[in-house]
């Protein structure tokens, strides 16, 4: 029974197909402005990895921000309600996920089965997302993916004052000007965002096991440093928790199959 998962979100598009218990294939794509295209984009990737054809999958079910303009899909879930699941699926100890994306972060605490309990949501500002990482990898010159090694050479980490994305990127620059350490300012920056980060975890009341998911958790500066804000040692989960939404939405497909062949 061959199921996917298509998880468009503000900043990334991504696939996942199932067979059963296995993963068959994943991918990521830049968004465009239209989700039409990235969701198109990114299943045609997952598919032609797959060897397989649309006409192949059984079920698919769409989730993100661009959801409900997914051509394809047999049906739409929340973003909340996929990275439970695939979370549940990956870690079944997980009780609280923090999933940070591009333009927005969710606390989630889960049941023992992976359903939702409660749930916080910020997406009204930017210094608690992936957009803050973002803006300010730029104004270093550093590349995205290399902040979280940088970070880890830290010794002194600077402090940024400014709580508002904008004010801490001039803040950014002027450290820079006054010969602080590219490893220390990002450091800083990691320490700010995982503060936003944590005081919207702590308003779920965070339970262990805790997991991070979404594209911010492969940054393993902003991962270590928001375990030690919130005083617990988070767990890993899977292999690319950027496609947890996708992952998520295929085996809410996979539940839907099921339940229609008994
Ligand atoms: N290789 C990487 N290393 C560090 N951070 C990354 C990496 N890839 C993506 N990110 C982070 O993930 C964010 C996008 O996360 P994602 O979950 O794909 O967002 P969304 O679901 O909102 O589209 C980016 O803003 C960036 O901060
Ligand atoms: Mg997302």
């Amino acid at each position: 029974m061959m199921v996917a998962g298509c998880d468009v979100g503000s900043l990334t598009a991504k696939a996942v197909i199932m067979d059963d218990e296995k993963i068959l294939s994943t991918h990521v794509v830049a968004a465009t402005a239209s989700p039409v295209v990235s969701a198109k984009a990114v299943m045609d990737a997952a598919l032609s990895q797959a060897g397989l054809d649309l006409n192949d999958l059984e079920y698919i079910v769409g989730t993100g921000y661009g959801r409900k303009q997914i051509a394809f899909v047999h049906d739409v879930v929340s973003e909340i309600v996929c990275h439970g699941k695939a979370v549940n699926w990956l870690v079944p100890s997980a009780r609280t996920v923090i999933d940070v994306g591009g333009q927005d972060a969710k606390a989630i605490r889960l049941d023992s089965a992976g359903d939702i309990v409660r749930y916080a949501y910020n997406d009204r500002c930017a210094t608690g997302t992936g957009r803050f990482l973002e803006i300010m990898a730029d104004a270093l010159e550093l590349r995205l993916e290399d902040m979280g090694e940088v970070s880890l050479r830290s010794r002194r980490p600077a402090g940024i004052s400014n709580q508002c994305t904008v004010f801490a990127e001039s803040e950014v620059v002027s450290l820079v000007n006054d010969g602080k350490a590219v490893p220390d300012i990002v450091s800083g920056l990691h320490r700010a965002m995982a503060f936003r980060v944590a005081a919207l975890a702590k308003s779920i009341e965070v339970a262990e096991d805790v997991v991070m998911s979404g594209g911010v958790a492969k940054n393993v500066g902003l991962f270590s440093v928001l375990g030690d804000v919130l005083g617990v040692k988070m767990k890993k989960c899977g292999t690319d928790p950027q496609i947890n939404g996708a992952l998520g939405a295929a085996l809410i497909a996979r539940a839907a199959v099921r339940s229609q062949a008994r």
